[in-house]
């Protein structure tokens, strides 16, 4: 570990203490399943509840060592259409004809309006997702803590690149038709999810829990559509019902496909924010291993993104920007004196230019480095995506 990032988990350390937030006793869950897609359900507290399906599939497959050939099958899969690859494992290939199906209540009309909300509103919401979406997941005790102790956190490259495929399967405009793979690479993560649940209780850094209960999925859920869409209202973008409507279906389709059980998934936006409000505070908080996390990600895109276009102080200040200075702090992204205020200002106007409410002359001049910025940031998660595959993973993290 560097000397800065030792200090970095020092000062998250004494953060921790201070805070005490994590330790305060969680209220019970009140979420009504009456403003869930399944419209009924039992209500019961998503944090003891896991993947019934897949866990036990999955954990039965490493057990007996057969991972390494299903991934080498499920390789070439990657199409929506395409049928299940042959040669797999019986158990393995009932469980993915039966999780690829779309839920019923999936409406092909709406998937075809997100798909082209997704393009409109495309660098939002790839900011939002890929570096908002980012630096809260870190700000998440439980998933950096899980990230930092599974094989990916040993190497944040590859794990940034393997995010980002399905980030990107969501907002393609094929996304759910049958040349897109958003299907595939849905039921991929949740073996690959599956897989994480069985492997951390045996890390000797693991506290001996399941890791990634329903509650933990949600919690990232609403870090993805139900931020962005947040952002984008406080951003005054426009948003047509329709389309905002759309938005939340293609999230709702992707949900399910991921596991996540259908009493569970907000019905409508209202839903979601409640829930949202509901399990996103007493799931976020600082930790070492979030903090290490975000230099990582802060690191790679400031030197990854085109030399010179973009520095390190300004990949700070627009994480800062998106995701607030108290998941910041957390984080301990560095505060930038430069940038901070710079950002704050040009921002908005950026937006407003985009949507057509304010004419060219008015933006000021600076505004065009943070724009350059948003896209580099944007093209580095695209080409990331692009040169790996999702695998079922076999190890925790190396060292
Ligand atoms: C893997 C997305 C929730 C922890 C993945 C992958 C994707 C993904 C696409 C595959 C990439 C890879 O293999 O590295 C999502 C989405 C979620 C979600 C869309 C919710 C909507 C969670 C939660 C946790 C978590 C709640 C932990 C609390 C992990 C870990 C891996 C993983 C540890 C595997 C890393 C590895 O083997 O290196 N996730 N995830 N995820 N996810 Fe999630």
């Amino acid at each position: 570990m560097t000397e800065l990032s030792r200090r970095k988990v020092l000062m998250a350390g004494g953060a921790l203490g201070a805070l005490g937030a994590l330790s305060v006793a969680t209220p019970a869950w009140t979420w009504a399943p009456e403003g869930s897609i399944a419209g009924a359900g039992v209500g019961a507290d998503p944090r003891w509840v896991w993947d019934e399906e897949a866990d036990p599939l999955v954990a039965s497959l490493l057990d007996r060592g057969g991972v390494p050939e299903v991934n080498r099958l499920l390789w070439d899969w990657t199409r929506n259409d395409q049928p299940t690859p042959a040669g797999l494992p019986a158990d393995v290939k009932a469980f993915i004809d039966h999780a690829r199906q779309l839920p019923d209540w999936a409406d092909r009309g709406k998937l075809e309006a997100a798909a082209t909300f997704n393009k409109s509103r495309g660098l939002y919401l790839n900011l939002l997702n890929g570096v908002g979406g980012g630096m809260l997941s870190t700000a998440i005790p439980k998933e950096a803590r899980a990230v930092y102790y599974s094989k990916g956190g040993a190497d944040m490259e590859d794990r940034v690149a393997k995010t980002s495929i399905l980030g990107f399967a969501v907002g393609a405009l094929n996304a759910y038709r049958p040349d897109g793979n958003c299907i595939v690479n849905a039921v991929k993560t949740r073996l690959v999810h599956a897989a994480v649940r069985h492997l951390l209780q045996q890390s000797p850094h693991w506290d001996g829990t399941i890791p990634i209960s329903q509650e933990d999925m949600l919690v990232t859920w609403h870090t993805l559509p139900t931020f962005a869409m947040r952002k984008m209202r406080e951003w005054k973008v426009p948003i047509p019902a329709a389309d905002a409507e759309a938005y939340l279906h293609v999230w709702q389709v992707t949900a399910h496909l991921l596991g996540i059980r259908d009493e569970y998934i907000p019905a409508t936006w209202t839903a979601a924010n409640a829930q949202s409000d509901q399990v996103l505070p007493r799931n976020m908080g600082p930790t070492p291993e979030g903090v290490i996390l975000t230099d990582v990600l802060l690191g790679q895109l400031a030197e990854q993104t085109s030399p010179g276009s973009v520095s390190r102080p300004l990949c700070n200040a627009l994480a800062r920007y998106l995701v607030g200075n108290q998941v910041a702090d957390w984080d301990a992204i560095p505060r930038e004196p430069v940038w901070d205020p710079l950002i704050a200002t040009v921002w908005p106007p950026l937006v407003r230019f985009r949507e057509g409410l304010m004419p060219l002359p008015l933006v000021p001049a600076a505004a065009w480095v943070v724009d350059e910025a948003v896209r580099q940031y944007i093209l580095f998660y695209l080409t990331k995506g692009q040169e790996t595959k999702i695998e079922i993973p076999t190890i925790n993290r190396p060292s």
